[in-house]
């Protein structure tokens, strides 16, 4: 007889936290007829930097579009360079190539992460016209350290915050740490609008003209052309995008960021059990969270150290077998082609051990205790007591 190989229970890497509130959500905007960019939009964006003490919020299309519309905001074009750390979802680095700037890649520091100042500094040139550390996979960047350097150098920062929103550092929200901060919700982080993103700034001058850049560059918006009582005719000045939310999309990020907190705590809740028995195997490392820092754990980054017994693509082999999904930790955007091509071999040595021995495990607001211990009871079994 046939044994069933079959595994006792399914956990993917993450799930979006959302309830019957958002599905009912986009219906005012569905049965008003306006469901482009409009007041679900603005009211989302009040809702963000209230909640993050930003001055303005433009939200976008993606965190992608921001950032791209951030560096573009501040003047990054053709001929400059722009410093961003390898280590990060490609996007971080793309965007300044979408700028006509060049990426200059920057260390990591092997304990955070996040972007090595030092690096930084070495890094700066006279071309160099601006900093985009990226607050990795949850943990926010040593913001003070980074704006010293551009103050110093007279650069501007655009801090990639995708995972970190309801994140603090040193006691302040992130959002308001640099000209201008950027979230993603993307139905991989915190809350989600399906695609979405969010520029903070409290320089009304830039978000003024962000909101231009977000539509075609077009001087007046629809929602404000639709209440006029007389007739307005647009102009066009600059070249812009075409990078808007919905009014649908805003709609569920208008009940998401009610449900922040919660869902933070949730995930911090889930966080602390695997920080307090993840120790207990052999071979795992689990995440560090400086002292200026709290963490969102957009994802939970585990490293396997050299006492690991598998090595990481048959420990993921072996999860997967059990019905546990686990993704490599994060890429190394120096290493792809679109960036050999372009410039050769750029030797990072701490985010290219980084990225061969970290991996992610599932964790979001909704797991269960039995999901965890699941994950947990898996792990030991493949790798051993520490
Ligand atoms: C650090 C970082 N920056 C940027 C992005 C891009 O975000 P979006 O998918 O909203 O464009 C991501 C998405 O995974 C990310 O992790």
């Amino acid at each position: 007889m046939a044994t069933d190989t079959r595994p006792t229970m399914s956990v993917p890497i993450t799930k979006p936290s959302l309830t019957e509130e958002e599905a009912q959500a986009p219906l005012e905007s569905i049965r008003s007829g306006w469901v482009t960019q409009g007041p679900k939009v603005v009211e989302f964006e009040k809702a963000i930097a209230n909640y993050v003490g930003a001055a303005e919020g433009i939200a976008t299309s993606s965190c992608t579009t921001a950032l791209h519309m951030a560096l573009v905001g501040l003047g990054v074009g053709a001929g400059d360079e722009v410093i961003v750390p390898s280590f990060s979802f490609i996007a971080s680095a793309n965007v300044i190539l979408y700028t006509g700037a060049t990426v200059v890649f920057a260390d990591i520091d092997p304990r955070t992460y996040n972007v090595d100042p030092a690096d930084v500094e070495r890094k700066v040139t006279s071309r160099t016209k601006a900093i985009l550390p990226v607050d990795q996979i949850g943990l926010t960047c040593d913001m003070d350290a980074i704006n010293q350097i551009a103050r110093d150098r007279g650069l501007v920062v655009v801090e990639d915050a995708a995972p970190t929103i309801g994140e603090k550092y040193k006691g302040r929200m992130v959002g308001a740490n640099a000209e201008a901060v950027c979230f993603s919700f993307h139905p991989r982080k915190v809350i989600t609008t399906g695609e979405g993103g969010m520029i903070m700034t409290n320089d009304s001058a830039l978000a003024t003209r962000l909101r231009t850049l977000r539509q075609h560059g077009m001087n007046v918006s629809d929602l404000a052309r639709h209440n006029a009582d007389r007739v307005i005719i647009e102009e066009y000045k600059e070249l812009g995008f075409n990078y808007r939310m919905t009014d649908i999309q805003a709609s569920i990020g208008i009940v998401q960021v009610r449900r922040l907190p919660e869902l933070l705590r949730q995930r911090r809740e889930r966080a602390a059990r695997y920080n307090a028995e993840l120790p207990r195997i052999r071979g795992i490392s689990i995440p560090f969270v400086p002292k200026y820092a709290e963490h969102t754990y957009q994802s939970y980054c585990v490293r396997l150290t050299a006492e690991c017994r598998l090595d990481r693509e048959e420990l993921m082999t072996n999860l997967l077998r059990r019905g546990i999904a686990t993704r490599r930790g994060v890429m190394a955007s120096h290493l792809e082609d679109v960036y050999v091509k372009r410039y050769g071999k750029v030797h990072l040595p701490v985010t290219e051990e980084a990225t061969r021995t970290t991996m992610l495990i599932p964790l979001y607001a909704s797991m269960t205790d039995d999901e965890q211990s699941y994950v947990i009871d898996a792990l030991r079994e493949e790798l051993g007591a520490a």
